[in-house]
This record gives structure tokens, sequence and C-alpha cells, in this order.
């Protein structure tokens, strides 16, 4: 699993969203292995001059040749703005992102990012317990030494298929006991019953890591407030078969003041791009936030994988790279 994508569930607000981002030019200051196939970069504005702000769980998108863009959390010290640090996995079954950033991002290499941009944000806890699986830890990290600098009470949990292959041990290591360090060749998978035994009142519990983790915390967590449980995600869910019918819709860009045909087997994303409104997309599958964009009027048939349920119940926003309508008209803030 490589951090193609970010998705929250369950999660508190979006920061960035909609449309908040800026391209920043950067090149690799540095570059290391931090585990089996994972990369670490280290990323600088040529000028020296400092880069934006950002929170734990944030990610940026780095555009790559070709057009590829893919996102990557930001997992260094958020205080340090001179430098911005991510995680990369190689995928061999990926679409080639990860592998251009192995191969080619050696130092100096020129790279073009967008944001930061938060989906997963952490909130204020009396205790938080981390889960991580795998890359997964890349989001986590920052989010453990923060609570840490904020004397929280945490514990992490974090898998991985073998010690070796899980990145940023030589940093957790100085935390003692409250790193339960679970590599499955030695320990078997985490065990989510002991993992979520702990739930004291007032613990959020932050997630992110494989769909298969994910959707095991999700499904042992339904019985707990919502909002207690916070995931992210590298990858959209299959959406089951929509209820609604895939005809064409008719989409009015108010701003734009355009009126937009929307064909079935177009995304509205696309319709609206071809008739020349310009709306930023990074993933392109429901997982990022690039493309929220604010609904006016009509009802969304949400299909990504980042909205909570009550946000998408709500329908003040919709992902238009993957969602279509309820009906067959939507005005929206484009
Ligand atoms: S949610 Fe990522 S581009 Fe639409």
């Amino acid at each position: 699993m490589a951090p193609a994508s970010r998705v929250s569930g369950d999660s508190g607000p979006r920061v960035g969203a909609p449309g908040a981002d800026q391209e920043i030019a950067v090149s690799v200051v540095r570059r290391r292995l931090v585990a089996d196939d994972v990369l670490e970069l280290a990323l600088a504005r040529p000028t020296g001059q400092a880069l934006p702000q950002w929170t734990p769980g944030a990610h940026v998108d780095v555009l790559l040749p070709g057009g590829m863009v893919r996102q990557y959390s930001l997992c260094g010290d958020p205080a340090q703005t001179g430098s911005w640090r991510i995680g990369v996995l190689r995928e061999p079954a990926g679409r080639g992102g990860s592998a251009w950033l192995h191969d080619h991002a050696v130092e100096g290499t020129e790279l073009v990012l967008r944001g930061p941009r938060n989906n997963f944000p952490l909130d204020d806890a009396d205790r938080y317990v981390f889960v991580a699986g795998g890359v997964g830890i890349t989001p986590v990290l920052t989010m453990v030494h923060a609570a840490e600098r904020a004397g929280r009470p945490w514990v992490l949990w974090y898998g991985g298929r073998r010690r070796s292959s899980m990145a940023f041990l030589d940093e957790l290591t100085g935390y003692g006991d409250r790193v339960r360090l679970r590599p499955e060749d030695e320990s078997g998978q985490l065990d989510l019953a002991t993992v979520l035994a702990d739930r004291d009142p007032g613990t959020l519990f932050y997630c992110c890591g494989p769909p298969g983790l994910i959707d095991a915390m999700r499904s042992r967590c339904q019985s707990m407030p919502a909002g207690n449980l916070r995931v992210e995600r590298f990858s959209a869910v299959p959406q089951p078969a929509a209820d609604e019918p895939d005809g064409g819709i008719e989409v009015i860009c108010q701003r734009s003041g355009l009126t937009v045909a929307v064909p079935p087997g177009l995304s509205i994303l696309d319709a609206v791009r071809q008739a020349g409104v310009d709306v930023l997309s990074s993933c392109t599958e429901g997982i990022c936030g690039t493309c929220e964009t604010t609904v006016l009027d009509g009802v969304p048939a949400h299909r990504d994988s980042l909205l909570t349920e009550d946000e998408q119940e709500a329908g003040d926003t919709m992902m238009i790279c993957v969602s279509r309508a309820l009906g067959d008209r939507l005005v929206l803030d484009l």
C-alpha cells in the first residue's frame, strides 16, 4: 500500500476545502530509505523561502511528469517551515507515481506541490489512541509528536508486515511502551479487540492504513459515539451500485453563469471543465477533497469516500469528480 490518496471519514472538519490549493515549486534536499521500499523525501523551496503552515494530518499533492498527481502526508515537524517531509512507499502494482519518485527524485530534483490540505485533522481530546498500518504511519507520526508536545496521554498501535518494512521506528523508540509495535511476522495482525478495549471517556481514535484495517476498525466501532473514530484512507472504497439512475443531468454553474449538460458516463468535473469552468482536482476518485464544491440547490447523490454520513446527508458540498444528482438538476458554486 502506498499513500495514493487521503480520505478521512468520521472526521472533524476538513481544512482547505473547497479549493484553497496553491502550487509551490520545491526541490528535493534529502532522500533516504526509512524502511524497505519506503523513501523519505525532504523538500524545500529553491529560494529558501518558508513553506506554508500546516497541521498534523495534512497532505500535499505532488504533481509529477505526465500529469500524474499523487497525495502524500506531511510527516515532519510543522514548526520547521524551511522544509517538508513525505514518506513514499514504492507500489509495484501502482500507477507509476511512487515508482517515479523512488527512481527519479534525487537531491536537486525539482517538483511542484499543491496544498497543503487537511482532511484528517488532530482534534483536541483528553486522550488519543492511534492505530497505524504500514505506511499509514506517515500522518500518525506527526500526530503522536503533537499529542506528546500537548501533554496528552496517548498510545500508538503500529502494525506492519515485518519490522524492516515499518518506517520511522527510530523516531518512535524514545516513547517506550506507549508505542506498541506489531510486526505481522513476529506477533500476527493487530488485535483490534485489545486496541479497542482501551476506551476511556474522552478518547479519540485515529486510524490510517490499508482498507482492511480501516474497515475492521469502523465495523468494531459502530457502537461508539459518532466522531470518536477518525480514519484516513489511501484508496477509494468501492461504492455499491448507486440507486439513482445514471442519466444525464443539468448543472448550473452559478458564478460562471453557465448551464452544462452532463451526459451519462461523464463526470460533473469533466463536463464543467469541458465547458470552460476551471476546477482543481487531484485523485478523481472521491478521496482527496480537492474538487469539493458547494451545492447551492439540488440534491447530490454522493459517491465519494470522504464526506461523513452527516455531511453527505446535509448535501452542502459534493465531490464532483465522482458524485452525481438525485434529481436532474444541480446548482453549484462554480
Ligand atoms: S475528491 Fe479528489 S479530485 Fe475529487
